[in-house]
């Protein structure tokens, strides 16, 4: 999937960068052209001359070094890049390119380069939770820069955290999906989502609802248009802008919800359910508002019509079917079964018992499982994981 695409590496000097010799060979291996730029402090954990044999390029180190400029300038290896991925990317280097200093090779290339940009940032948990990083790495997202990982867990220093560098694999499959995401890979195809929370009234003015925001599904709805795909989306109550060019029905009830999703998808080519779906409803919606009296209140709930599993189980006009699975415990395990049960072709859990990932959060990580397989997407903004499930959905929907 990376035949012929330029990918420029650039490290930064963090441990992790022992890694980059790994995922250079597994860009390679996959048919991408790797050229690689390190700063200073990055050769105390791996050499350049590890990086050139297998980058199989010259490594550039230095900004004044004529031999390098006369070979490939800075300038030359800026625009020959179709993406720059910085991995890993310290707090140090992510500072100063947010900033647009340009005081070495690395953040010269990339301040003179408009190639996209993806970093992996990898430093000490409470560096990466530190303000100055986290408004850092906000505004380098709002300016498009893609942002793989961190991954959680132990890191070099003892401390458990947020700040490892996702290994060299999930950087692989972030790159390929990203390059696949961009090319049009879903023209031609119709795609059903479902976004956002449903609400079941009680009463004129109340209703039981949950946290979802709508951020995921409509990152994939957008992901899905920019692919190219035509997009209905079918919308529970949110207070985010809706991607252009998608259709929208927009409801209020997973009644509603299901009346969307049963009409629009056997006109589909794929279905995904991405809402957070009520699974009951109040038996009795009172007329007027419900006065204050005894110190209790009993609601009797009616079970809400299961939509994928509806969706699913359309024997003419079938779509490929996506569902989701929100799970605090077991996650593998809870997520599978909802595979089995609902008949889906492809199932995405996510763990919403973690902070700064899930519901109403910015960013998330999945875990995709499909029959015969299952994919790792590992935490991103929601933005870059919508276009990373869409192509891991078109890789599965193709084989069926
Ligand atoms: O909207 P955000 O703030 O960005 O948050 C995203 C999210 C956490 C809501 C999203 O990533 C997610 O997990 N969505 C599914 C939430 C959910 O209801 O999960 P579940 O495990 O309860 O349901 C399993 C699947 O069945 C889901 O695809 C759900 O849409 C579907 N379902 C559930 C009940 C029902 N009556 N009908 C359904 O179709």
């Amino acid at each position: 999937m990376l035949t012929n695409q330029n990918i420029l590496l650039a490290i930064s000097g963090g441990i992790a960068a022992y890694k980059c010799a790994e995922l250079t060979r597994r860009l390679k291996e996959r048919g991408a052209n790797v050229r690689v730029v390190m700063t200073h402090a990055a050769k105390a954990f791996i050499t350049p001359l590890t990086m050139q044999a297998v980058s199989a390029n010259p490594v550039c180190d230095d900004l004044l070094d004529p031999a390098a400029e006369a070979a490939m300038g800075h300038i030359e290896l800026a625009k020959w890049a179709d993406l720059i991925l910085v991995a890993p990317a310290t707090a140090d280097v992510i500072a100063r390119i947010n900033a647009g200093i340009a005081n070495d090779l690395l953040t010269t290339v990339i301040l003179a380069s408009d190639a996209p940009l993806a970093l992996a940032p990898a430093m000490n948990q409470q560096m990466y939770r530190a303000q100055a990083t986290q408004d850092n790495i906000a505004n380098l997202t709002k300016r498009g820069a893609k942002i793989w990982g961190p991954a959680q867990g132990e890191q070099a220093c003892g401390d458990v955290g947020p700040g490892r560098m996702p290994e060299p694999m999930e950087l692989v499959q972030l790159t390929e999906l990203y390059f696949a995401a961009d090319k049009g890979i879903l023209d031609g195809i119709t795609l059903t989502i479902t976004a956002g929370p449903t609400r079941e009234a009680l009463d004129p003015v109340r209703f039981i609802s949950n946290h979802s925001s709508g951020k995921m599904g409509y990152a994939i709805a957008a992901a899905a248009i920019d692919a190219g795909a035509s997009v209905n989306l079918i919308s529970g109550k949110v207070a985010i802008p809706t991607p252009q060019k998608a259709i929208v029905t927009n409801v209020d009830s997973a009644l509603e919800m299901h009346a969307a999703a049963l009409s629009l998808a056997p006109k589909s080519d794929i279905f995904i359910a991405c809402a957070a779906v009520a699974d009951y409803r109040p038996v009795d919606v009172a007329d007027q508002k419900i006065k204050k009296s005894a110190d209790t209140m009993t609601i009797t709930m009616t079970k809400n019509p299961d939509i994928v599993a509806d969706v699913a189980a359309l024997t003419e006009d079938r779509p490929y079917t996506v569902g989701f699975a929100a799970e605090t415990q077991d996650v593998e395990k809870y997520a599978k079964g909802k595979m089995q049960r609902k008949n889906l072709d492809m199932i995405c859990a996510n763990d919403v018992s973690k902070g700064g990932q899930g519901f109403n959060a910015d960013a998330n990580a999945l875990s995709v499982f499909w029959q015969g397989g299952s994919e790792m997407l590992p935490l991103t903004d929601k933005k870059q994981l919508g276009k990373a499930l869409i192509a891991l959905i078109l890789s599965q929907f193709k084989r069926v």
